[in-house]
């Protein structure tokens, strides 16, 4: 067991570099199967999901190369074989071997996937996909068997815009035989990065990033190479802690346009920043001004955000709303800042944040990764020693957190207990 312990109120100033989409990386290395042969994945982040993934790369026989943020997975040797529970719960993201292995074999058996605990996260739109694809699915137990015959092309409309859902039907419809046109598709940028990969595989796909995806079944795809696109969240969180601790902190390797939404969100509230084509500087902002922040899809203000951004909140003169559209249970995180000394008032998924308050170091918990990843932001503006459990959550999707954060000043420490 470890924790991360934080004296607060150091400013924050030089290089942080931020790594490749948790998001995107999730999904491409299980697309990876759909080749015949060796594919090559760069700029992959270092983070605890990737290693559950490879887990189950592993299992189902593929050789992995790895070197640094670079990896190569070889299928030529891939069985499809049962995906057990102790593996697939360990991330949400395991259900895109669903996808996969429906698409290449026709047969999948899977245990539930697992994941954050931000709101009961079913998977029907998923199986609703696979099933207008041609797909039989059959529940045993926690155990998905999915089987079809042959997968024909088809149009599906999503009641939501699901990201996972859009995601694995792209997969099960890359393989199959006619054209599928996914209606309400997820926009979110890291769709565009695997229809990328799947593309120079040999696919046939068109309008990821817009609200409708059309997906012409090939015969088969072959090994290529993709570049991961830059994490948007994890640099949005880096971006909050600049506007909350910089001394001219520098965040590159970021594709401003992916952060349009938190872009406004900050020029709402007053923080100044400087803008390049692929980094941004940018100081602790003395007045923050309060403001009123609804989550959406792609492109309005990223879910993911909304937990670091709760901070920031806090810090503004007046009241601020934070509102949770997507997640049940995107609150994980107002106990502790509450404990802390933050004055907020909960009313179902909507947030008022009366700033500016100071918070106090104290010990607290991670209820799910981006909840730990606004205590950690918490931590760092704090007054005293926080000290910060559970924190396996968190290095779930932020590589290298602890050395990125003491390279720019930052007191902050991972302790074994
Ligand atoms: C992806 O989750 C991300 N995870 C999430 O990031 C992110 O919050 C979410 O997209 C929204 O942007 C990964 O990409 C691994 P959804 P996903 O399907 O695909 C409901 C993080 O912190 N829904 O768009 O699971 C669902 O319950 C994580 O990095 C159904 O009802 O999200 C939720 O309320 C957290 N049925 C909403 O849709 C379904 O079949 C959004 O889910 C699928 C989803």
């Amino acid at each position: 067991m470890e924790r991360i312990v934080i004296d607060g109120g150091f400013p924050l100033s030089g290089n942080i570099t931020i790594g490749g989409a948790k998001n995107s990386a999730v999904a491409l290395i299980p697309a990876a199967l759909l080749a015949d042969g060796i594919s090559t994945i760069k700029n992959v982040p270092n983070i605890t999901d990737r290693d559950a993934l490879f887990e189950i790369v592993r299992l189902l026989n593929c050789k992995i190369e790895q070197n640094d943020k670079i990896i190569k997975i070889d299928t030529s040797n891939l069985e499809n074989k049962l995906i057990p529970q102790q593996l697939s719960v360990k991330l949400r993201a395991s259900y895109y071997f669903m996808g996969v292995l429906l698409s290449k074999y026709k047969h999948v058996e899977i245990y539930f996937p697992g994941g954050c605990n931000i709101g009961s996260r079913p998977i029907d739109l998923h199986l609703k996909g696979f099933k207008a694809l041609g797909a039989k699915i059959t529940k045993k137990k926690h155990k998905y068997i999915l089987d079809a015959e042959e997968l024909k092309g088809t149009t599906i409309n999503l009641d939501f815009a699901s990201v996972g859902a859009t995601i694995n039907i792209m997969f099960a419809a890359t393989l199959a035989k006619g054209t599928t046109i996914i209606k309400n598709a997820a926009k979110e940028v890291e769709l565009i990065n695997i229809m990328d990969f799947l593309n120079k595989m040999g696919a046939k796909i068109s309008g990821a990033g817009t609200d409708t995806i059309t997906i012409e079944g090939v015969e088969k795809l072959h090994g290529t190479e993709i570049e991961v696109i830059p994490d948007r969240i994890e640099a949005g969180t880096y971006i909050l802690m600049g506007a909350l601790l910089g001394d001219n902190l520098t965040i590159n390797g970021i594709i401003p346009d992916h952060n349009k939404a938190l872009f406004a969100e900050l020029d709402k509230m007053g923080v100044s920043y400087k803008l390049n084509t692929s980094s941004i500087t940018l100081s602790k902002c003395e007045n923050l001004k309060p403001t009123n922040i609804i989550t959406q899809v792609y492109p309005g203000f990223p879910t993911d955000l909304n937990q670091p951004m709760g901070v920031l909140l806090t810090q503004a003169n007046g009241v601020s709303t934070m509102e949770e559209t997507i997640w049940e249970n995107r609150i994980g995180h107002y106990p502790s800042l509450q404990k802390m000394g933050a004055n907020i008032e909960l009313k179902g998924n909507k947030a008022t944040i009366i700033g500016k308050t100071e918070l106090k170091g104290t010990e607290i918990n991670a209820t799910d990764l981006r909840a730990g990843a606004a205590l950690i932001v918490a931590g760092l503006i704090a007054k005293g020693t926080t000290t910060i459990y559970d924190i396996d959550y968190i290095l779930r999707g932020y590589e290298n957190i602890i050395n990125k954060l003491s390279n720019v000043g930052a007191k902050i420490k991972i302790e074994k207990i």
